[in-house]
């Protein structure tokens, strides 16, 4: 055979990974193949393959004789809407896609050029876990994956999508991207599977159950976007790098835009007038943004905080957000861990922050003590405190006790705080306060209840109200809710070339 032959024929052989009875049988699953994949996520034409005619090593228990040009991963490079990405896919008709030495080496490989080169890294996991016969080696490659991904955090962006097994320590690399996507009925995540559930702790559970998409996506929150199927999988890792920049010395895309009459009349009509009924707060978001640009995060996950990107005037933003049509957007452990990594992402990677305040407070009771809310708390405040991106803040109504300062208050150096004139900051709600401060007056009252429905109102009128933070400079501006968009606009972009200095110091320590 002619050299160029033999090329052909060794390329030839790697495009078809496992073979067609094993394509098949992926295909049979509801899933497309791993090339398949990159195909619908790369720009037509784009993907450089890298890593071809890589063969394993092993010569144990026959493996000698089962050679797959590729070994059971795709990788290489190619755009998204034109932009640079670094991909690896794993490939399910080779070995179940399982990792050995070399399938860990080719990610390892783009790994680092995408380090070098300051381009995002989109890994599509579709895998059995460690070779089974490689032993020791296969552990070193997880190994060397992992110490990528830390290395490779807040440097680039890391995205993981979940479209088949995933499990054991496997589960530790999408674990440190930034986002995971899990596709729903085709793919699971646990650290040990069903059997062995059965047998530690005698629950009887399926791989759904245990790890499936809607799972981790309500329950653990270990996914952050529960995908009805590949394509909208892919579709939706596409839209999450529109609003991120290439690498953290680089800003986010801007988006075409066209200024137009920024105020939202239907802003002033979305606080009820009772301070207690509840309101959704992505009625705000959607009036605020640009149209359409707002990509929720963490969707199904501590619903009673709101986390997403968007833009504003064509500009990346990441939303953090309470929200009152969920136990009344109150704090707590779930929630704050929600907004603090979120908040984390889009300060490594230079996207301003808002954040829209309406919390009554922390959740009390011992669930919440006895896990954690004071170290789980703190790290939403640490989070809002250390960011140095541009922060901007809306207090549409409450804004209640430790809630106020941890929710980007000016203290922790927010950069423009407003409030509408609906806003209430004080250390506690009326009625409360007027119990403890005025205790001694109410017991000694004819009419109790009268005496104390006079001073939650004097209280109220003292403190439910933004002037006196207003008076103090805490809040910049009392804007019309109208207004909002209008002076969101102005603000960012007067904020847009901030500069902050920080501490000498090696890292932080954010009470994980
Ligand atoms: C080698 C593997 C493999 C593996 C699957 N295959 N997993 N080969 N190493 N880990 C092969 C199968 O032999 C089979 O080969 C093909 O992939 C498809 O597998 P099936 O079992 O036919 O597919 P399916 O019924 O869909 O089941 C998929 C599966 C199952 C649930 C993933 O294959 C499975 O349980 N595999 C073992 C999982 C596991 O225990 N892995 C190690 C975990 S420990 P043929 O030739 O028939 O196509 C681990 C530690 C990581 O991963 C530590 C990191 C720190």
């Amino acid at each position: 055979m002619d050299k160029v032959s033999v090329l052909q024929q060794k390329k030839a052989e790697a495009l078809k990974g496992g073979g067609n009875k094993r394509i098949e049988a992926q295909h049979k699953k509801g899933k497309l193949t791993a090339r398949e994949r990159l195909q619908l996520l790369l720009d037509e034409g784009s993907f450089e393959e890298i890593g071809m005619l890589v063969t394993h090593r092993s010569r144990d228990f026959g493996m000698e004789k089962e050679i797959y040009p590729g070994d059971g991963v795709v990788t290489g490079y190619g755009t998204i809407h034109g932009r640079l990405v670094y991909v690896f896919s794993q490939d399910f008709t080779v070995f179940g896609g399982s990792l050995s030495e070399t399938h860990a080496e080719k990610i390892c490989k783009i790994m680092d050029l995408a380090m070098q080169n300051g381009a995002p890294v989109i890994g599509l996991n579709d895998s059995g876990g460690a070779r089974i016969q490689e032993g020791v080696v296969s552990l070193g490659g997880y190994a060397d994956i992992f110490h990528r991904n830390v290395q490779a955090s807040g440097v680039v962006p890391q995205i993981s999508a979940i479209m088949g097994p995933c499990a054991g320590g496997a589960v530790y690399s999408p674990a440190i991207t930034d986002f995971i996507m899990m596709v729903e009925n085709t793919s699971y995540m646990f650290v040990t599977g069903p059997n062995v559930v059965k047998t530690v702790t005698h629950e009887t559970v399926t791989s759904e159950e245990l790890g499936g998409a809607q799972t981790h996506a309500s329950k653990s929150g270990v996914t952050h976007f529960a995908c009805a199927n590949e394509i909208e999988c892919i579709e939706n890792i596409k839209q999450l790098l529109s609003y991120m920049p290439q690498n953290c010395e680089e800003d986010a895309p801007v988006y075409p835009y066209d200024a137009g009459d920024e105020s939202r009349a239907k802003l002033d009509g979305i606080i009820p007038e009772n301070p207690n009924q509840p309101y959704d707060i992505k009625e705000v978001i959607e009036e605020v943004t640009d149209s359409e640009s707002f990509l929720e995060v963490h969707k199904e996950y501590a619903q009673n905080i709101v986390v997403g990107f968007a833009r504003i005037a064509g500009r990346s933003i990441g939303i953090v957000a309470n929200q009152p049509a969920s136990l009344a957007g109150v704090l707590d452990i779930e929630s704050s861990k929600k907004g603090a990594r979120f908040t984390r992402f889009c300060d490594a990677f230079n996207i301003p922050l808002l954040v829209l305040v309406d919390v009554p407070g922390f959740l009390p009771g011992t669930d919440q003590e006895w896990h954690g809310i004071i170290t789980n708390g703190a790290k939403l405040l640490y989070a809002l405190s250390e960011a140095t991106v541009p922060k901007v803040t809306v207090i549409t109504r409450k804004a209640y006790g430790g809630a106020y300062d941890v929710m980007n208050s000016k203290h922790i150096g927010a950069d423009m705080n407003y409030a509408w004139p609906t806003a209430e900051i004080a250390v506690m709600g009326a009625k409360g306060a007027a119990e403890i401060i005025f205790k001694k007056e109410i017991g000694e009252a004819a009419d109790r209840d009268a005496k104390w429905k006079e001073k939650e109102l004097e209280y109220t009128e003292k403190f439910a109200n933004p002037y006196g933070a207003a008076a103090r400079g805490f809040i910049d501006e009392v804007i019309l809710p109208s207004e909002t968009r209008s002076k969101l606009i102005k603000a960012f972009k007067m904020l847009e070339h901030k500069v902050a200095k920080m501490p000498k110091r090696k890292h932080g320590n954010i009470p994980l």
